[in-house]
């Protein structure tokens, strides 16, 4: 088996890379960090292949494809991700362009071609990544939020169509609260709750992924959170999130990319 990871330098993507090496499963790993990749193939043995991109530029997205073009990938992990912090009218343009690329534009382009693949070989697995945050709006990460809500309703209408046609080709999507990944270091922020590992998203989403479920959404608070929105009216969760993240700021004010 074999599987197409983006994002797969660190975090939860690494965490996949690891955990799908140990199953035996072949990997075609990708991030813009080149040496990093290099590493991750000499440590984690087996048939692991890599390929630098920067999932911003619609180019490189396309090479990746073509990377794997007549591998027989069984599974693709749409994971490269990342978030901008600060009001709306403050965020860099250019900046935030980038971050939709990569969470949205990237993730759709592979998306669709693995998908047309899989669906002529009747199989296959897409695992896209989103994030608690595909359930509402984001003040102060307006633009994350809504690249995640992209990330999770786009997956849960494939779901359906998948479903309608009677297909063995199975999409998940995991929803993640806060998970312990470079998001402290480089963000300068600290968790409002508690982080799971990267080690245990990755496992609890690829556990949802075999079993064929549509949601992965690890931790009970983060459950309750995916439900808040059916009862809560929009504009009272979005001045609850406002306060969330307004506390996620660092100490110094400044604001910083997000996760
Ligand atoms: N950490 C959290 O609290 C949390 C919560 C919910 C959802 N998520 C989602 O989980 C996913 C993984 O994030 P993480 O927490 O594991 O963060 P991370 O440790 O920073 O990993 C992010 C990965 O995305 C890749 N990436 C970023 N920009 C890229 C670009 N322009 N082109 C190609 N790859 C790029 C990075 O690789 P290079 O640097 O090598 O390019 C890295 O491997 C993201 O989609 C994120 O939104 C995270």
């Amino acid at each position: 088996m074999k599987a197409l990871i983006t994002g797969a330098t660190s975090g939860i993507g690494q965490s996949f890379a690891a955990k799908l090496s140990k199953r035996g499963w072949s990997l075609i790993l990708t991030g813009r960090n080149e040496k990093k990749l290099m590493e991750m193939q000499k440590s984690l043995g087996g048939n692991i292949e890599f390929i630098a991109a920067d999932l911003a530029q619609k180019e490189d997205v396309y090479k990746v494809y073509d990377f794997c073009r007549g591998k027989d990938v069984d599974m693709l992990v749409n994971n490269a991700g990342y978030g901008l912090f600060g009001k709306f009218e403050d965020t860099d343009l250019e900046d935030e362009v980038n971050m939709i690329n990569v969470n949205v534009t990237a993730l759709h382009i592979l998306t669709k071609l693995f998908l047309r693949d899989f669906k002529k070989r009747d199989h296959g697995t897409i695992l896209n990544v989103a994030s608690i945050a595909g359930f509402m709006s984001g003040p102060l990460m307006a633009s994350y939020y809504a690249s995640k809500n992209y990330v999770l309703k786009l997956s849960v209408a494939i779901y359906e169509e998948l479903r309608r046609d009677h297909s063995n080709v199975k999409i998940t999507v995991l929803c993640p609260g806060p998970v312990d990944t470079n998001f402290n270091n480089r963000a300068g922020v600290s968790f409002s709750v508690k982080p799971i590992t990267a080690d245990y998203a990755a496992e609890y989403a690829l556990k949802k992924a075999f079993d064929g479920k549509l949601f992965a959404i690890p931790g009970l608070f983060v459950k309750l959170g995916s439900i808040a929105p059916r009862f809560v009216p929009q504009k009272l969760l979005s001045a609850i999130v406002y306060n969330i993240q307004q506390a996620k700021k660092t100490s110094d004010g400044k604001e910083k990319a997000l996760k």
